[in-house]
């Protein structure tokens, strides 16, 4: 039997994209075949491996990213989000081996061995899509400002789901329909497209953020509403940017009670 919080680590620690990728597919198979299962807590990096390239810039450094348009424009948003899908990886299997417990349910491995599995679907999805414009992951500087959330929140699985689905992911689904719809108006029917399968199945990462965060604040008696607020305002930075895409987020069942009142 695979222990699955130690394979978790195992893909934390890959710094070659295409080898974590092909950990996070191999994994998710062997726990979907039920060959994988929790053994011992997991003893993850405080931050996953990373390639060579891309090199890292602080977020104030950044060249200023636009949607559509020209080849040029269209290749920075697809590595930018690219550098997104590959921490997202790391996020997904860092919650497994960071928080994962004897007495964790089941399904909650299953919920995030599914994300995992799917966000190392989505950076696949737009690195193939980069070679095809001539390009690949790793061209381009990115943001190192990405894993501040998990070192920000490693203390406190609420914390973590708190933030990472439900602030950051809720707010993929904001902006996503709009880039769509630029990358369509550039007559780039392909990336749209794959933005389109990202985007459904980020629903479904806020529905798991949605779902888990409510299981654990009612097993510490806590109010969800109020317990997502006050992790919310201690984590993270800023207020969270209107509009937001309630249909989206109704769909993965997360309150706008949460996060309206949080609201710039
Ligand atoms: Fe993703
Ligand atoms: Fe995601």
């Amino acid at each position: 039997m695979i222990d699955l919080a130690q394979g978790a680590c195992d893909i934390l620690r890959a710094a070659d994209p295409a080898d974590k990728v092909t950990r996070a597919l191999a994994l998710a198979a062997d726990w979907n075949a039920g060959h994988a299962a929790f053994q011992s807590p997991g003893d993850p990096p405080a931050r996953p491996a990373r390639p060579e390239r891309p090199h890292l810039l602080p977020a104030r450094a950044m060249p200023k990213r636009k949607a559509g348009g020209s080849i040029e424009k269209r290749i920075a948003l697809l590595h930018a989000l690219a550098h997104i899908e590959l921490n997202a990886i790391d996020l997904a299997w860092d919650i497994v081996a960071r928080f994962g417990t004897a007495g964790t349910p089941r399904d909650f491995f299953g919920d995030w061995v599914k994300v995992g599995q799917e966000e190392a679907i989505h950076f696949s999805l737009l690195q193939a899509r980069l070679v095809e414009l001539g390009a690949q992951y790793g061209d381009l500087p990115a943001h190192d400002g990405l894993w501040q959330a998990a070192e920000e929140t490693a203390h406190d699985l609420l914390a973590r789901l708190a933030i990472v689905p439900l602030v950051l992911e809720a707010r993929g689904l904001d902006v996503t329909p709009a880039t769509i719809i630029d990358f369509n108006r550039a007559g780039d029917e392909r990336s749209a497209a794959i933005l389109e399968r990202i985007y459904r199945d980020e629903i479904g990462h806020v529905a798991a953020g949605t779902r888990w965060f409510r299981h654990f604040a009612e097993a510490a008696d806590l109010d969800s509403k109020q317990a997502w607020q006050d992790r919310v305002r201690r984590h993270f930075k800023g207020t969270l940017k209107p509009p937001f895409n309630d249909a989206a987020r109704s769909e993965a069942g997360f309150d706008p009670e949460f996060y309206r009142p949080l609201s710039a």
